[in-house]
């Protein structure tokens, strides 16, 4: 491959091993960590092996045309938030996946065809190169690469970013396909659980509802974003187990016998067994797993207790009991909220976590939780 002087580390072996390193990376952590995590991290790697100061990565939105700022290093918060979409033909980026040809530009202070971007001229850049993210015909996206000085491309350089470009397109493509098919799996799991709610009429809505609940409880106790993306996708189908469960016991009018319980109560364990074959929601598993568990540990399907039940799941807990406190059963009507309020204080420390409990008694209080009309 000869020399590629302007890299930092100058010599096509260190490609080598850089390009390893990558790939070995990519494989290792390509479904376990978040999408935009991966491709920072591989982004931040190829910015500093190509001893460059900024980078970034955008990728088209059929939906809203736009190109989303989906990877950077280098860039301010304000260029992220600023310009976190922008529109076909807009600055470099857009010109670049327009024309579909690789650009470079030596220096931007005296290029009459671009203006110099915003990115530019925050971050002091006078040089760039980008390149389209193509997989065959389809156009993913751009990534482009920024120089605080004078810089000429020398043809090798430009070969290199273009490989290094088709890795990222490769990337990009493999962690699409794999979320479709787990949006499709997730999406019939939904279906399936909807379907199971809608035949009984004390059970409908119930999994939405208790969505709806574990995110207030779960943003009032400041989860970080990834966790309550978790407790909005996995809540809706926290009993996806009891599909299992035959109809006749789920609907049962009187108490159940003890090895009718023992059937219901295998249900959170079918369901994270399901659940658990998409890797992507691999951390929030234990809401479907431990949503029945108690923090004095008389709950199951594992009789945990304490920090060994998860925080998401205890939050899970919580909201479920608050849907089945707030609804009418066969065997009873729907509890008060001033009833709620008090079965929520008796149970707190044995069978609920103090610190959801006390997120959900203040989400009473300010009216965000509320008997059903
Ligand atoms: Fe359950
Ligand atoms: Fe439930």
């Amino acid at each position: 491959m000869g020399e590629i002087k302007t890299f930092k580390n100058n010599n096509s072996k260190d490609f080598i091993s850089f390009f390893y390193e990558i790939v070995k990376y990519a494989t290792l952590n390509l479904f376990k960590e978040e999408k935009s995590k991966v491709l920072n991290k591989i982004l931040k790697k190829t910015v500093k092996f190509m001893n460059g100061v900024v980078g970034n990565i955008r990728i088209y939105n059929s939906r809203t045309k736009n190109l989303t700022l989906i990877a950077s290093y280098g860039t301010s918060k304000k260029y992220i938030k600023d310009k976190k979409n922008i529109m076909i033909g807009e600055s470099i980026a857009g010109v670049v996946f327009q024309k579909n040809k690789l650009l470079v530009v030596k220096d931007l202070r005296k290029s009459r065809t671009y203006i110099k971007p915003s990115l530019a001229l925050e971050k002091k850049m006078v040089s760039l190169i980008s390149a389209p993210l193509n997989i065959g015909n389809e156009k993913l996206g751009v990534f482009s690469l920024y120089y605080p000085f004078e810089k000429v491309f020398t043809r090798k350089e430009k070969e290199i970013y273009s490989l290094l470009s088709n890795f990222i397109a490769l990337i990009i493509t493999i962690q699409n396909i794999y979320y479709e098919l787990s949006d499709t799996n997730i999406g019939i799991i939904k279906m399936i659980v909807k379907q199971l709610e809608e035949k009984d009429k004390y059970l409908k809505g119930h999994s939405e509802n208790v969505k709806k609940y574990a995110i207030m409880i779960g943003k009032e106790l400041k989860l970080p974003e990834e966790e309550i993306k978790i407790l909005s996708e996995l809540t809706s189908i926290h009993d996806v187990g009891k599909i299992f469960v035959d109809n006749e016991i789920l609907n049962k009018q009187g108490e159940l016998n003890e090895k009718e319980w023992e059937i219901v109560k295998k249900h959170p364990e079918i369901g994270a067994k399901i659940v658990s074959q998409i890797r992507r929601f691999k951390d929030g598993i234990s809401i479907i797993r431990h949503h029945h568990e108690r923090v004095n540990g008389n709950g199951y399907p594992n009789g945990i207790c304490g920090d060994d039940i998860s925080l998401i799941a205890k939050i899970v807990s919580v909201a479920d009991a608050l849907d089945a406190m707030l609804s009418d059963r066969p065997y009873r009507k729907a509890l008060s909220i001033e009833q709620v309020k008090q079965e929520l204080i008796k149970n707190k420390g044995t069978q609920f976590a103090p610190e959801v409990v006390d997120v959900a008694l203040k989400l009473i209080e300010k009216g965000k939780i509320t008997k059903k009309s």
